[in-house]
């Protein structure tokens, strides 16, 4: 008896040990194909060199190049233009290698190639568009110095060397690397998803003939307690990187879903990169800009755009894990409530299913989730709730039954499915590679499928632990082996694919099936509202993302900036962070930090409250009145600015537009200003991210510019090509509205977005130094598809030296039932605010624009609509 408690207590001891045990994530010297490949530059024998070039010909759809090795391999480059000034490039030896098919990460089926024309002279090969009107790309292959170059016109962009392109000649040696160069850039963005600074640096440098730094990786991985300022993967990939200079941006795409090492060098004249890849396809696209926002939007062509969100969902979220009873949600809500905090949505966490079996409720604790919705839904919330990808082994649980039958789960190389622990304990994972298991999950969120019926309670799910997350923290990194098997339906029939080959988009996999489901259940009548946290090129379609399990502390704060900017340069606009932040931690945040996480968060597309079940009650209504109320004007601020917010989403609809940018987005070479972040055009926040601190500087770009300054009590307008001291004793938050600018808000204290959506709206014109002023206003129904049969209303706000506010629609739209009201405009003069500092822009104030009070409807009608402001 004794023997088997003191056993007992040992085997609990281990198991608890075991779970303690920190995850062992691997260096690049660890990691195999990345060890063999850093900063290799292949042996003779590996080495390419031209074979032969194409004949000359015209009106063709694709250039083959063919290279040769003296070790005997033999390759061919086939180089495609396709529209919007974008090459792709693909190298195809004798190995096998998996090609993501089309449709997945890349939008289109087909891609829309143009026809050119290519010539050689012996030593060098062009390849220029047919038409010249189809593209300014060329592409010139130099024998000489075995370089292919990427040309914007005439001007040289991106190199690629192929003499340093690795390939190893073993049979089922997959791995391969390659180095590019960017002419003339000056900075290099990209490889998201890392906690790093915007501006990448150098990965190269070495001390004693040894590297110091690690390259970057791209790795999809659950990684705990994560570093900020770390080259260390986090959850999701997206292998792009940008080369910019102030005149002249261009960007390299691999599409590849395998894991990637990304080492940075930008010792030499033109930054470089050297991508070294586990597996799959070398398929390259090249960028060419010739801007940063062309490349952007070359990318977004490329990858997709955001479908609009529903209105809701930018508003504020609150969650933990886990709010585990209907009673701890309604306790949440009526807090939210008694404290005037406005929120949009409470979230649930793991815990409200039976067991961790997802598409089930734990009735024990829901046991009336229909009656909690419908408190919810009185008080305008909704109800979000998390549903992961591992399902739990037992035989009695439909899901796992049906997706056992039906050999839906990923497999072991002897066809048994593949089993390990997450948090059900033992589980199997859903290989959405396979359509019909992809088809099978999705149909779970149907009203028939999901336990009680109760699948149209939730107004959006929480797709977490994608990556895939596997509890296996010594071997496999947090995830499953790469040599596990998918299947994936083709039209010859199920073809094996090595997990290795698409690791990296099995997050992706996963919402594209949950979007399914949500879609099927709404009958297409609704936006569906996916948060995931894995995520790859192209995610942006699907599902929002957030930055995952932060710590609340200043350096992950400050990082947040960083990742959800670059986020939004590469596609991902609907990026969040966990405010304040997830982890534990030793001390509890202060105060100080907290609101200035709220403080900070609202300039982030997605914002959510979310901490960890480890960690103290983290909702706003837990900390002193100071900091309540400074949590509260916060949250305001971002409601107020809902329709701003909006009209960003849908121009981003439209042309891939990041929502949230850093400075030089919009003024060339303004670099480094990670702690400001623009709203679009032209809103301007430096929340603080600095303990302690007095006054913080603020950079306002643009000479000549004006900029007015709106987080206080009064308004001030500041000269902009400035750096400007602001004092932040008090709580302060700058922010700022760009002279020349009109920004439509919702000046009302409303407690959700729902119940914001029929007040009517406030117009501020900010003036120039012309005295003139131009924005855009965006409405529609707020939930559905119809904006995309042009249900909406999106109309140019011009403001002239007449003293006019004129609205004009902006092209074919059909907005018959939708009124936007305006019930204020506000006119921000810098001749009378300029050395004001405690003057308000109020009617009272008897300012040159005052009594300008019109409260009409805005409907346009198709005809220009004019508001003479009294004076
Ligand atoms: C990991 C997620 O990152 C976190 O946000 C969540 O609370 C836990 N999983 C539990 O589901």
């Amino acid at each position: 008896m004794l023997l088997r408690s003191t056993l007992f207590i040992l085997v609990t001891l281990v198991t608890i040990l075991q779970a303690e045990d920190p995850p062992k994530y691997k260096t690049c010297a660890e990691t195999s194909f990345c060890k063999t490949l850093r900063g290799q530059i292949p042996t003779d024998d590996l080495k390419l060199i031209l074979d032969s070039f194409p004949n000359n010909a015209a009106n063709q759809d694709s250039a083959v190049v063919k290279l040769k090795s003296s070790g005997g391999i033999a390759c061919t480059l086939n180089i495609e233009l396709l529209k919007n000034n974008l090459v792709r490039v693909k190298l195809i030896d004798g190995q096998y290698r998996y090609e993501i098919p089309e449709g997945i990460v890349l939008e289109r089926k087909n891609q829309e190639i143009i026809k050119l024309n290519n010539s050689n002279d012996g030593t060098i090969l062009t390849v220029v568009p047919y038409k010249k009107e189809d593209g300014q790309q060329q592409v010139i292959f130099n024998k000489n110095d075995s370089t292919l170059s990427f040309y914007y016109g005439e001007v040289p962009k991106v190199v690629v060397d192929i003499s340093k392109i690795y390939l190893q000649k073993k049979a089922g040696n997959e791995e391969f690397a390659f180095n590019v160069s960017f002419k003339g850039a000056k900075q290099l963005y990209g490889l998201h998803h890392h906690a790093y600074n915007l501006e990448l640096t150098d990965t190269v440098q070495k001390k004693d003939d040894k590297y110091i730094g690690e390259p970057f990786r791209l790795r999809n991985t659950d990684k705990v307690n994560f570093k900020a300022d770390s080259t260390e993967s986090l959850y999701g990939s997206v292998p792009v990187l940008y080369g910019y200079s102030p005149n002249s941006t261009s960007g390299i795409f691999v599409h590849n879903a395998a894991e990637q090492w990304v080492d940075l060098s930008k010792e030499a004249a033109d930054p470089s990169a050297q991508f070294m890849v586990y597996s799959g396809s070398m398929d390259l696209f090249v960028l060419l800009g010739p801007h940063i926002e062309d490349v952007v939007q070359q990318f977004t062509y490329l990858t997709g755009k955001a479908h609009m969100p529903q209105i809701w969902t930018l508003g504020y979220h609150q969650c933990r894990w886990s709010y585990d009873t209907e009673d701890k949600v309604l306790d949440v809500m009526k807090n939210m409530k008694n404290n005037s905090f406005p929120m949009d949505a409470i979230w649930l966490d793991i815990d409200y299913t039976k067991e961790y079996e997802y598409f089930t409720w734990d009735t024990t604790k829901f046991p009336t989730a229909g009656n909690m919705l419908k408190t919810l839904g009185e008080n305008h919330k909704k109800l979000v709730a998390i549903i992961d990808p591992h399902i739990k082994f037992d035989t009695t649980y439909p899901v796992y039954q049906g997706a056992k039958t039906n050999k839906y789960f990923v497999q072991n190389s002897d066809g048994t499915d593949y089993v390990g622990v997450s948090w059900p304990g033992k589980s199997s994972w859903i290989d959405f590679l396979n359509e019909d298991a992809s088809k099978y999950y999705a149909a779970f969120y149907s009203d028939s499928n999901f336990h009680q019926n109760q699948t149209k309670i939730l107004a959006g799910i929480w797709n977490d632990m994608n990556e895939p997350s596997v509890e296996n923290r010594q071997d496999n990194e947090m995830s499953m082996p790469y040599e596990l098997i998918h299947k994936y339906k083709s039209v010859i029939g199920l073809i094996d694919v090595k997990h290795g080959d698409i690791h990296n988009i099995y997050g992706l996999l996963h919402t594209m099936s949950t979007h399914q489901g949500l879609m099927a259940r709404d009958n297409n009548g609704r936006r569906p509202f996916i948060l995931t946290r894995s995520h790859f090129a192209g995610s942006q379609r699907y599902a929002a993302m957030w930055t995952g399990d932060n710590t609340p502390d200043w350096a992950h704060l400050k990082s947040s900036y960083s990742e959800c900017m670059l986020s939004n340069l590469v596609g991902h606009v609907f990026c969040g962070a966990d405010i304040p932040g997830f982890f534990e931690i030793e001390k509890k945040p202060t105060e100080v930090f907290v609101y200035r996480a709220y403080q900070a968060g609202i300039w982030l597309p997605f914002f959510r409250g979310h901490a960890s079940k480890y960690a103290e009650n983290r909702e706003p209504y837990r900390y002193n009145e100071t900091t309540q109320g400074l949590i509260r004007s916060a949250i305001r601020m971002r409601y107020r600015h809902i329709p701003t917010w909006y009209q960003l989403f849908y121009e981003h609809t439209q042309t891939g537009a990041p929502v949230i940018r850093p400075l030089f987005y919009n003024f060339s070479g303004e670099i480094g200003y990670n702690d400001h972040i623009m709203l679009g055009d032209n809103i301007l926040a430096r929340p603080v991210f600095e303990p302690d601190v007095k006054e913080v500087n603020v950079h306002l770009p643009g000479k000549g510019l004006y900029w007015y300054r709106i987080d206080g009590k009064s308004v001030k307008a500041y000269e902009g090509g400035t750096d400007t001291k602001i004092n932040v004793e008090n709580g302060e938050s700058p922010v700022f509205y760009r002279g020349g600018s009109i920004i439509v808000t919702r000046d009302r204290d409303v407690m959700s977005t729902e119940e914001g959506s029929t007040l009517p709206l406030t117009v501020y014109v900010n003036l120039d130094k012309n005295f003139e002023a131009a924005g855009r206003l965006y409405n529609d129904d707020g939930y559905s598809f119809d904006y995309k049969q042009k249900k909406f209303l999106y109309a140019h706000l011009m403001f002239d030296e007449k003293k006019m506010l004129q609205v004009e629609p902006i092209g074919d739209q059909n907005h018959e039932d939708l009124t936007v009201v305006v019930e204020k405009v506000v006119v921000n003069d810098w001749a009378v605010l300029k050395d004001v500092s405690t003057h308000h822009t109020s009617d009272e104030d008897g300012n040159l624009f005052s009594n300008v009070d019109v409260v009409k409807a805005l409907r346009s009608n198709g005809n220009k609509v004019l508001y003479k402001l009294r004076r």
